[in-house]
């Protein structure tokens, strides 16, 4: 018996002990999770443009109701176990009982108002996020194009061109028109737009609104090849002002005519203007990001380095070590026969220029 009891302590503390510990810090993991305060901006529950504050109110209407339901049916069940339960001195069946017609149209129409209650605010939204292949009046328009794997933005009215990193003020509706012309790409900035595919020979709307300042994340929502998790970009809400004068910055050419330039010219010109597009240079391929205002970006490499000169000369350096697949073949001097063979002092001289292009 003593044995049993020491056994039975020992259990105790080296079994359950730890377990219980190890379920309750779970538990506080699974619950600090959700205590960012909106610090994430890829936190769905903290929306912050009407689009995606008109999801976010339908997903509160389903798990409100989905909570109520659970109660109810939990609770009637616990009422029903325990007021139906065996008790002593009984013996045998108890009563059967085959039907109840009121309990059963009442247990159909109650689901059947729920469900409407979901499905029309639901079926609604669907239709007028859609409903608007013609712009609104006063409507931002940008293209988006997914690549592999990063994003290429175009403003057509406002003759903007960038990459990776879309500016929208505050207030005003925004239409992107989403578009591939490779594989099947979703754009996605939980906070601001909703998840939509970015298809190849179709043209899909995206419309929102946003409400407050701030940068925010988005990320390619639909597997598209070897680093499809690292295509992402960075969406800024600016206040109208700002705007302003970030696609006015954003419209102007290169300046050439600094020594920077004079002494990466040859290289933009000739290995880099093989993809990128560098206006104010010869350089005008759009196969890769448009590298006009490269240093006004927050990010390169499709938002997964910051815009660093150390992590810009990696990047040119040996840019598929970062991302499989990459288009962009390593830039360092291998041998002869390699694409772009830059020695260390030509990236550098490169670095440094595009570390200008504000
Ligand atoms: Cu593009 Cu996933």
């Amino acid at each position: 018996m003593k044995e049993i009891r020491s056994v039975s302590r020992h259990w105790h503390q080296s079994r359950a002990l730890p377990t219980i510990g190890y379920a309750l810090a779970g538990l506080a993991l699974v619950l600090l999770a959700g205590c960012d305060e909106g610090q994430s901006t890829m936190n769905t529950l903290v929306p912050h443009s009407d689009l995606t504050r008109q999801i976010s109110d339908i997903y509160g209407r389903i798990f409100w109701w989905t909570l109520l339901l659970f109660i109810g049916v939990q609770g009637m069940l616990l009422y029903a176990v325990l007021k139906f339960r065996e008790r002593g001195g009984e013996k045998g069946n108890p009563e059967q009982v085959h039907g109840n017609l009121r309990l059963e149209i009442t247990w159909t129409i109650l689901p059947v108002f729920i469900l409407l209650h979901i499905a029309i605010p639901t079926v609604s939204f669907i239709f007028r996020s859609q409903a608007d292949a013609t712009p609104a009046e006063d409507a931002i328009e940008i293209n988006a194009l997914g690549m592999q794997w990063w994003f290429a933005f175009e403003y057509p009215d406002l003759g903007v061109t960038t990459a990776n990193e879309i500016h929208v003020p505050l207030g005003r509706t925004i239409e992107v028109r989403l578009q591939s012309d490779n594989v099947i790409h979703a754009f996605w900035v939980p906070q601001i737009a909703a998840k939509r595919d970015m298809m190849p020979g179709r043209v899909n709307h995206i419309k929102f609104k946003a409400e407050k300042v701030g940068t925010y994340l988005g990320q390619c929502a639909e597997y598209c090849g070897d680093s499809h998790a690292f295509m992402r970009f960075e969406l800024v809400v600016d206040t109208p002002e700002d705007f302003e004068k970030w696609v006015a910055r954003q419209k102007e050419p290169a300046d050439v005519t600094t020594a920077e330039a004079k002494a990466a010219l040859p290289i933009i010109e000739g290995q880099c203007s093989a993809c990128h597009t560098l206006r104010g240079t010869i350089a005008a391929q759009k196969t890769a990001p448009d590298l006009t205002h490269i240093a006004s970006r927050g990010r390169i490499a499709s938002g997964i380095l910051e815009n660093t000169p150390e992590n810009l000369k990696r990047w040119i350096t040996s840019s598929r070590s970062i991302k499989p697949g990459s288009k962009m073949t390593d830039g360092a001097k291998i041998d002869e026969s390699a694409t772009m063979n830059l020695s260390s002092e030509q990236i550098d001289t490169v670095v440094a220029w595009l570390g200008t292009l504000k």
